[in-house]
């Protein structure tokens, strides 16, 4: 029997994992079972070069050796800016979907950003998230599914401040409620991966400013969830949840706090299409979820 064929055998023979030769014997790994392409923060827009790096980026990832199964984005697709014409924000969503329609094949899954949401100069926001929502292909701002025996998790992050105007990161009382009995519905057998535009924790949120304040480190309600302390005692409920992923910073980190790691993925945008945000290069992250419930977390510079 070749080689080859030995292995295949004894792949399928023990299910589940796969098999490869080392200098000392045989050794089982887990079986990927769902490869993901994280990209975050694409912020299109109709200069700096943007559509073009999107295509660069998205032809990368379908031209990596293991193809991605699907795309998660998590959000600011677009530029925008608060107080933007309807008109400005509405060309670039079709620039965005221009380049996505005619440069991708793979099925796409978004979670909402900041950027994404269309507001007049003052007051609330609620029709720029349903238009936000519609550009998204999503018929709600937060939801769940399974895939590939994952239970994958996309939160809406974008909470409209008291004032009105503006926002923090925050899950509202009614999105808590749903993410409880979500959890609590997924077996325990099956692993899970939570997307949010904004971090639940992350470590990068103390050096993306003027972080120090009379000798306090302070973090704005904007940069990180403000309720990560809910969230984390929810977590800590249900040990198959294992990684969380984000972007909004544009910056790279990896935090791992009791059971779950948390994943900051940088930005396919980089420094809004100028290059590298501090260290952090323009990138995207491949995810890789394997049978047993582990996984892989990589950045990739696509340039
Ligand atoms: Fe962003």
């Amino acid at each position: 029997m070749q080689r080859r064929n030995l292995l295949k055998t004894i792949g399928m023979a023990v299910g589940g994992y796969s098999v490869s030769a080392s200098a000392s014997g045989f050794s089982l790994a887990p079986k990927r079972i769902l490869r993901i392409a994280h990209l975050t923060d694409i912020h299109v827009q109709p200069h700096l070069w943007a559509a073009k790096g999107f295509e660069k980026c998205l032809h990368h990832l379908q031209n990596l050796e293991v193809k991605p199964d699907l795309i998660l984005n998590t959000g600011d697709s677009v530029m925008g800016s608060s107080g933007i014409s309807k008109e400005k924000a509405a060309r670039e969503w079709a620039l965005y979907h221009k380049v996505l329609g005619s440069e991708n094949s793979i099925p796409m899954v978004s979670c909402i950003g900041n950027h994404d949401i269309w507001c007049p100069p003052t007051g609330s926001f609620s029709e720029g998230k349903k238009w936000a929502m519609d550009e998204s292909g999503t018929a709600g701002s937060y939801r769940s599914f399974d895939k590939n025996g994952w239970h994958i998790i996309l939160l809406d992050s974008i909470h409209c401040r008291p004032e009105g105007t503006g926002y923090y990161a925050r899950l509202d009382e009614a999105q808590m409620d749903w993410l409880k009995k979500d959890l609590n519905n997924t077996p325990s057998h099956t692993p899970v991966l939570v997307a949010s535009h904004i971090p639940i924790l992350s470590a990068s949120v103390f050096f993306d400013g003027d972080n120090l304040k009379n000798n306090q480190w302070v973090v704005p309600g904007s940069w990180m969830h403000t309720d990560s302390a809910q969230i984390l005692g929810l977590f800590n409920r249900h040990d198959n949840v294992k990684l969380a992923v984000s972007g909004h910073i544009h910056l790279l980190d990896r935090v791992v706090y009791n059971s779950v790691t948390y994943c900051c993925n940088g930005a396919v945008s980089g420094n809004y299409w100028m290059g590298k945000y501090k260290q952090t290069s323009p990138g995207y992250a491949i995810i890789d979820l394997f049978e047993d419930g582990s996984f892989s977390n990589q950045y990739v510079n696509y340039h």
